[in-house]
């Protein structure tokens, strides 16, 4: 789960996302602007993160539709030609690539007739393509909306629902490796 939030110390759907994450055995949580406050990314240790692992999750808030700066930054670094594309670019091949977002707006403003006008898969249609570029495997994002709104106990519920969305994925995934 690479986690991109510029201040983790005020969130409150991405720490609770953060906190299941980490109690998620098969989940390993690397937060990127803890590791980089400075934007100076180390790309051949992102590079071999990456390589290692078969379900990559992009966890963030939602900034103006996309993701917060470093995390297009470290795509923009790390996921270089001949790594994940192109001529010999074949690292993130068969590997599964979601994201998992917290939006301020709530879920009825992402639709045609909403506020947002359009729904979250169009909104993350970039790493979509990206997934497919690269050659992996696209799964549907979770989504945490109305962050702003959540209350104690809709907090706790988003954490038991992205704990159990993270646990789905590495089964399926371990299923796909054994078959
Ligand atoms: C710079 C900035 C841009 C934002 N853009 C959006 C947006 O495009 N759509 C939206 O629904 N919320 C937007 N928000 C609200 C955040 O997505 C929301 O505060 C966040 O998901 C809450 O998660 P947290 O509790 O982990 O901080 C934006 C917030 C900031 C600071």
């Amino acid at each position: 789960v690479v986690l991109a939030h510029p201040a983790l110390e005020r969130s409150r759907a991405n720490r609770a996302m953060a906190v299941a994450a980490e109690c998620t055995n098969e989940a390993r949580l690397h937060d990127l602007y803890e590791a980089y406050p400075d934007y100076l990314i180390d790309v051949p240790a992102e590079q071999a993160r990456l390589s290692a692992h078969d379900v990559i999750v992009l966890q963030f808030p939602l900034y103006w539709y996309s993701c917060p700066a470093l995390l297009k930054e470290w795509i923009d670094l790390v996921w270089l030609h001949g790594f994940a594309y192109g001529e010999g670019g074949v690292a993130l091949q068969g590997k599964t690539l979601a994201c998992a977002c917290s939006t301020g707006g709530r879920d009825v403003n992402y639709g045609p007739f909403g506020h947002n006008r359009f729904t979250m898969d169009e909104f993350l249609r970039p790493f979509e393509a990206t997934a497919h570029l690269c050659g992996m495997r696209w799964v549907k994002p979770f989504i945490a909306h109305g962050a702003a709104l959540l209350e104690e106990e809709d907090l706790s519920r988003t954490g038991k629902a992205y704990h159990a969305w993270l646990r789905q994925l590495a089964d399926r995934s371990a299923r796909a490796r054994a078959a």
